[in-house]
C-alpha cells in the first residue's frame, strides 16, 4: 500500500514508519526541522505542513492509499505560547488532510488524544462519552475530530492515545527518554502522585495504526491505550527499576497536584480509557505496562551518563 505520513520524524511517526514497512508498504513521509534520517521512509518530503498549498501538493504527488496524520503541536505548554500555529497544526492540517483523503478515496487514519476530556472521573471514559478539554491543545483536538469525521465520515479513522512511552528519532521526546534526560544532567524529576495516565508505547500505537491502514470497515473515533493505569511518579519509578538506576542515580521528587495548582489546573487528573470494541477487534492487544518497560532501550543521547555512572 502506498501510504502518505504527515509527522514521520515524531514520536509516533517514526515508530508507524518503521511497522508499516516490515508489513510491505511503501511510505512516503512529511519531516519538518528534524536534519537527520527516518528509517523505513521510501521518499522524505521536507515541507511545512502548516502550508497547506504545499501539503496539498504534496499529497497529490503522492495519490496515496492511505494517509496517515501523525504531525500535529503536541505539547500543550507549546499550543498555549503559540495558538495560531497551533490551530494550523491541530485543526486546519487535519482538515485538510480529510478533504484531500475524500478527493482521493484514500483511508485516513488520524491521531487526536486522551486529553479531549477533563479527567476529573476515575472510570474509565468509552469513546462516546461526552468531551470536556480543559486546556487549548484537547479543544483543538475535539475541533480536528469534528472536521476530519465531517470531511471523510467513509474513510476516516481517529485514535487518541495516551501518555507515551518508546523510541524516538532523537532520542528525548518520549516519557523515558525524557527522564533518563532529566537524572543524566543530575536533576530530580517531580512527578505527581495523584495524576494518572494509561501509557502505552508508540511502537504499539504504530502496529494498530498500520492495521487500520488495511482496513476499511473500521471507522470513527476510537480509544487505544495500554493495559494498566498508573501514577505519573508510580511510572517513574517503575521506568528506574527496568534500567536498574538507585535513588541515589536517579532520583525523584513525588508531588501533588495542590503543591502547584497553577500548572494542575491545565492538566487532567485521571485519563482511564475504556478501550473496546477496537482492542476485541484487531490483532495487536494492549500492553500490561510490564510488557512496555521491558521494550525500552537507553537512547542515545544519555548512552554515555548510563555506562559511565
Ligand atoms: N506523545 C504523546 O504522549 C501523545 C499523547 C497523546 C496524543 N498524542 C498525539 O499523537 C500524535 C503524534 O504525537 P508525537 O508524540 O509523535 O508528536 P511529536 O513527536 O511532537 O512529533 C510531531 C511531528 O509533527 C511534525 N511537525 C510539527 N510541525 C510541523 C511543521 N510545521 N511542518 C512539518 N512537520 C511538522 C514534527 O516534525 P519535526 O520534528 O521534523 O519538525 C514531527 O514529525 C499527535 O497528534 C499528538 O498530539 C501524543
Amino acid at each position: 500500500m502506498n501510504i502518505f505520513l504527515a509527522g514521520a520524524s515524531g514520536l509516533v511517526g517514526s515508530a508507524f514508519a518503521r511497522a508499516a514497512v516490515r508489513r510491505g508498504h511503501r511510505v512516503v513521509g512529511v519531516i519538518g526541522r528534524f536534519a537527520g534520517e527516518v528509517e523505513g521512509l521510501a521518499q522524505a518530503v521536507r515541507i511545512d505542513l502548516a502550508d497547506e498549498m504545499a501539503t496539498t501538493s504534496a499529497v497529490l504527488e503522492v495519490f496515496p492509499e492511505a494517509i496517515v496524520n501523525a504531525a500535529a503541536l503536541s505539547m500543550p505548554e507549546a499550543c498555549d505560547a503559540n495558538p495560531a500555529l497551533a490551530q494550523a497544526l491541530n485543526v486546519a492540517l487535519p482538515a485538510n488532510l480529510a478533504r484531500l483523503a475524500h478527493h482521493v478515496t484514500a483511508r485516513l487514519v488520524h491521531l487526536s488524544s486522551e486529553q479531549v476530556f477533563d479527567g476529573a472521573r476515575r472510570q474509565p471514559y468509552g469513546r462516546g462519552d461526552a468531551t470536556a478539554p480543559i486546556n487549548l491543545y484537547g479543544r483543538q483536538k475535539v475541533e480536528s475530530e469534528r472536521l476530519v469525521h465531517a470531511a471523510a465520515p467513509e474513510l476516516a479513522v481517529t485514535l487518541r492515545p495516551p501518555l507515551l512511552l518508546g523510541h524516538s528519532v532523537t532520542g528525548t521526546r518520549s516519557v523515558h527518554e525524557r527522564l533518563l534526560a532529566e537524572w543524566a544532567a543530575g536533576r530530580t524529576p517531580r512527578l505527581y502522585t495523584d495524576e494518572f495516565r494509561q501509557p502505552c508505547t508508540a511502537e504499539n500505537l504504530a502496529e494498530v495504526m498500520v492495521e487500520l491502514c488495511e482496513r476499511d470497515d473500521v471507522t470513527g473515533v476510537f480509544h487505544w491505550a495500554g493495559a494498566e493505569l498508573v501514577s505519573r511518579h508510580e511510572l517513574g519509578v517503575r521506568i528506574r527499576e527496568r534500567f536498574k538506576l538507585t535513588a541515589t542515580e536517579a532520583p525523584l521528587a513525588a508531588v501533588t497536584r495542590a503543591d502547584t495548582p497553577e500548572v494542575a489546573r491545565r492538566r487532567p487528573p485521571c485519563l482511564a480509557l475504556d478501550l473496546q470494541p477496537l482492542a476485541g477487534s484487531l490483532k495487536t492487544k494492549p500492553q500490561p505496562l510490564s510488557g512496555q518497560l521491558a521494550e525500552l532501550t537507553v537512547p542515545p543521547p544519555v548512552r554515555s551518563w548510563f555506562l559511565g555512572r
